[in-house]
């Protein structure tokens, strides 16, 4: 499994090594960081005794290798490092919407493991869709992403796009709603910065709620809704026909659209 080669360390590959610091899963002289700009989290990494930039030499002692860099150059970064890597390396890359095959054949045939995680993987609370054509490729992938996050097989690796659209890009439209209940508040009269805590921290709240009670969604939204109350003239505006459901719906399929396009 180590020691793991890490190509690009912004902020995806960044959150990865944070989690697994946190988490104390593998310790930093098992990683080796590529990247031509380092970021600090990648600095702080390479003072706890991380690899960064090592000669090219060094590639070979990957037995994984994160390909955590941006889709539209994940093939030149692949044309660079992939005659260097040993044979059995196993390519875990985190690139939306990049088929296995393809990475497959620009690594020289390697196996492939594809995940879409969040970057709450930074703080053990990532959520990552995996998808590996063999066995021993998704366990080691597992074993990489389990100390970070709730890891959810795919068996089709069609289905990444979908997940893509629930998940991976979701944590924006999560903000994009805090943003909106925030400005609504400064629109219903409130002062910016009560407005700002009101919404971050009932949302936060809430989310954390939902996680620690493990009830419904749809349980605890009735939970909160008198008949006739204020709640209730609020969810007849959201869950109108044309209200929230709709609406993400049409958001994540716009996502798992874009995914299918990104993967050419
Ligand atoms: N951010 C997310 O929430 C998220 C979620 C799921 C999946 N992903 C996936 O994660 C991947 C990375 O996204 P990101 O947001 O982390 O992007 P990012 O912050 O731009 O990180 C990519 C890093 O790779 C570096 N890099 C560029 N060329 C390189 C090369 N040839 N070799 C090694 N490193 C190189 C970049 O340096 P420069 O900045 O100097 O170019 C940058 O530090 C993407 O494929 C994306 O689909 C991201």
């Amino acid at each position: 499994m180590t020691p793991i080669l890490m190509l690009g360390a912004g902020r995806m590959g960044g959150a990865l090594v944070e989690g697994w610091r946190r988490a104390g899963a593998f310790a930093a002289a098992e990683l080796i960081l590529r990247d031509p700009y380092p970021t600090d989290t990648a600095r702080a990494v390479e003072a706890d005794g991380a690899r960064l930039n090592p000669p090219d030499a060094a590639l070979a002692e990957a037995k994984t290798v994160i390909l955590a860099v941006k889709p539209q150059i994940w093939r030149e970064t692949a044309a660079e490092v992939a005659h260097l890597l040993a044979p059995d390396a196993l390519i875990v890359s985190v690139c939306a919407g990049v088929r296995a095959d393809d990475i497959g054949q620009a690594f020289g045939g390697r196996r492939v493991a594809r995940v879409m995680p969040t970057t709450a993987v930074a703080i053990n609370q990532g959520t990552i869709s995996l998808f590996a054509a063999d066995a021993e490729g998704r366990a080691r992938a597992h074993a990489l992403f389990e100390p970070v996050g709730a890891v959810v097989d795919l068996d089709d690796e069609d289905l990444l796009h979908a997940a893509t659209g629930v998940s991976g890009s979701a944590p924006a439209y999560f903000y994009a709603f805090v943003e909106a209940l925030e400005a609504g508040g400064v629109a219903a009269g409130l002062p910016p910065e009560a407005a700002r805590t009101l919404a971050r921290a009932t949302m936060t709240g809430a989310a954390a709620l939902l996680a620690a009670s493990g009830e419904e969604p749809a349980d605890l939204r009735r939970q909160v809704t008198s008949p006739n109350g204020t709640t209730e003239a609020a969810l007849k505006v959201l869950m109108a026909d044309d209200g929230l459901g709709p609406l993400l719906s049409k958001a994540v399929i716009a996502a798992t659209r874009r995914s299918k396009e990104l993967g050419g």
